[in-house]
């Protein structure tokens, strides 16, 4: 009877050291990467410790761990570092900055320089019943994907839980749409879109925005600006949508679902930044400008001045 006591504590501590041995060390990778995929995209920031049984159970001791990391952590692998240090602490920042500054900017402009003003006379048809139904069939899931995408961003601001899983959703879902559509958009206007030398005389004069003079601007169809803009949410929101399907599916190994979301959230930037400057010009930095993408009628002035090479195109065919 005392050798069988005997065994059992010393199976009992035997178990008991193992344990501690063996249990996971928060900040080496476990098989499968699973708790890492767990921060990938601001993931942590869609449960919150309500929503679990257990919170430790799902990885949370380790992702406080990771946090924790510097850069020349001694664990960190391959992108794991500056995606943590991104991720944990700058992402949101620039975002943030971006939705304030971005804005507060073209208000300057507005205030300073205000709206460009054109004469009400004859109008040109620029757009085909065709091109205004591409154009918002392609803008309205994608302004859906950028405010949920922004949702995501700021998820524990808002408190997680239900609501930014459904801004998970509709991200997902405004993306299948936006693919569609997008590629019909593509089509559509990239000859319109393709640089041309004229472009860069714009960029160089920064489109004449700086000044309300109507004298004609070099740009065709589309300006440097607006080609810009063209390639930025067709090609960039293919990318986009690439990069979100590597985080939906994880379909690779950890570090290549690292770069997917440090693509994700840079090119973000980006679009984020360029959304708002395309909401800004087609409604406030030209008077009715936003009537073009609505009935598509453009004033004769405005294009002879904005668009003066277009002009030429449609004045001598
Ligand atoms: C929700 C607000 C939006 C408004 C008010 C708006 C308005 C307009 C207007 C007025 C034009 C014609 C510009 C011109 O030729 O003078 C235009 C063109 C265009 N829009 Fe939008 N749009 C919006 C959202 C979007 C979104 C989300 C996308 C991205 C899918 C998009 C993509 C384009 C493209 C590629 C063009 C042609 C190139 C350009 O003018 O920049 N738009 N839009
Ligand atoms: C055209 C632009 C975009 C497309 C096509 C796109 C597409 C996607 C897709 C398909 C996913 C995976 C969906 C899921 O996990 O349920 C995703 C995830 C994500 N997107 Fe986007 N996205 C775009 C823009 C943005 C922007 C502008 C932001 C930030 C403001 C953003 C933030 C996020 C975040 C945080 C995730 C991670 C969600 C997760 O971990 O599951 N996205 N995106």
């Amino acid at each position: 009877m005392r050798s069988v006591l005997k065994f059992f504590r010393i199976f009992i501590f035997i178990a008991l050291a193992s344990s501690f041995a063996f249990a996971a060390d928060p900040s080496v990778p476990q098989e499968g990467g699973k708790q890492y995929a767990e921060v990938v995209g601001g993931n942590n920031a869609l449960f919150s410790k309500d929503d679990l049984a257990n919170p430790y159970l799902y990885g949370g001791p380790e992702v406080e761990a990771i946090k924790g990391w510097g850069i020349g952590s001694p664990n960190a692998i391959g992108l794991g570092e500056i995606f943590t240090l991104l991720q944990g602490h700058y992402f949101a920042t620039v975002f943030a900055l971006l939705i304030v500054c971005v804005p507060l900017a073209f208000l300057g402009h507005f205030v300073m320089i205000g709206q460009r003003k054109f004469s009400h006379g004859k109008k040109i048809r620029v757009f085909s019943g065709y091109n205004i139904f591409v154009h918002w069939a392609t803008a309205i899931p994608f302004v859906l994907i950028c405010l949920t995408g922004l949702v995501m961003v700021f998820g524990d601001k808002l408190g997680g839980g239900a609501f930014v899983r459904l801004a998970r959703d509709v991200h997902g879902i405004a993306t299948i749409l936006f693919v569609i559509f997008g590629v019909l958009m593509f089509l559509m206007w990239v000859k319109d879109a393709l640089p041309k030398a004229y472009d860069i005389q714009w960029l160089m004069i920064m489109g004449g925005y700086l000044s309300k003079e109507n004298k004609p601007i070099p740009a065709g169809k589309f300006n440097a600006g607006q080609k810009m803009w063209f390639w930025v949410c067709t090609l960039g929101g293919f990318v986009m949508a690439i990069s979100g399907a590597y985080m939906f599916f994880q379909f690779a190994d950890i570090d290549t679902l690292r770069l997917m979301a440090l693509v994700h959230n840079g090119l973000g930037f980006l679009v984020i930044a360029l959304l708002i400057t395309h909401i800004y010009m087609a409604v406030f930095a030209i008077e009715g400008a936003l009537h073009s993408i609505i009935d598509g009628k453009m004033g004769e002035e405005e294009i002879a001045i904005l668009h003066s090479y277009y002009y030429k195109e449609l004045t001598s065919a």
